[in-house]
């Protein structure tokens, strides 16, 4: 099985603030996006690791042919990023996954579980379901409620045949298309995506308070 793994880290963290983006953030005393990568590359299919990250970061890595993680200019959104890096490799891969950068708590078994069902279906994302009620809102009062029990957050890995992966990026980029997911793009565009079970550990660095759960979860994380 050969695997490619496509980290998409050009995001400049709007939402966490501050002037490092949050998947260079020291977590345990490493980036976070060293944890990331490390932790793919200790799976022997994951043949290629290729890390979207943006212009002036990229002006900084070096790197050698032979290295199994690649360094590739990302784009303006986490969609172009993932098109991009997706685009950056020729070789044949059996499953392309895509992961955030900023989820250093991803499970083995949801990844083997995504890939299983990845080869079988084409393409599987892992999720979990919705633990608080919710809302959607106009402005600051309380629109519609919407029926948890239809509902699933989604994480990451998310893994797709690279044929169903190339055929989800390229229509969208030919539709102007931008999701938040390949995973809702892939669903949207017909094809069967199977969710397999995330966890809440898997949980997206998102805003400054998130880095200090994060440290407490790797304290108790083997
Ligand atoms: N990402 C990317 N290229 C972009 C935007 C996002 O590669 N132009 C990446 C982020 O670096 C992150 C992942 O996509 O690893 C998930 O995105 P998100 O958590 O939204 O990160 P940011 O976009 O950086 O944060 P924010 O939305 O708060 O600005
Ligand atoms: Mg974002």
């Amino acid at each position: 099985m050969k695997i490619l793994v496509i980290i998409p880290a050009a995001g400049s963290g709007t939402r966490f603030g501050g002037e490092l983006p949050k998947q260079f953030q020291q977590l345990g005393g490493k980036p976070v996006i060293q944890r990331v990568i490390e932790r793919f590359l200790f799976h022997e299919d994951v043949v290629r690791v290729v890390v979207a990250v943006s212009e002036q970061l990229l002006a900084s890595v070096a790197q050698a042919p032979g290295d199994r993680v690649r360094f590739v200019r990302g784009g303006d959104t986490r969609q172009q990023s993932v098109t991009l890096a997706f685009r950056s490799v020729e070789e044949e891969f059996d499953i392309v996954a895509v992961h955030d950068a900023v989820r250093p708590f991803f499970a083995d078994a949801t990844f083997r579980a995504a890939i299983d069902e990845a080869v079988a279906t084409g393409a599987a994302l892992p999720a979990i379901s919705m633990t608080d009620t919710v809302h959607t809102v106009r402005g600051d009062l309380l629109d519609l409620t919407l029926d948890r029990s239809t509902l699933v957050a989604a994480q990451t890995p998310q893994c797709f045949t690279q044929k169903v992966l190339r055929e989800v990026l390229d229509r969208a980029e030919r539709e102007g298309e931008q999701g938040t997911d390949e995973a809702g793009l892939a669903a949207r565009y017909g094809f069967p995506v199977k969710v397999v079970a995330g966890d809440s550990i898997n949980f997206k660095i998102t805003r400054a308070d998130d880095l200090a759960l994060a440290e407490t979860i790797l304290a108790r994380w083997s």
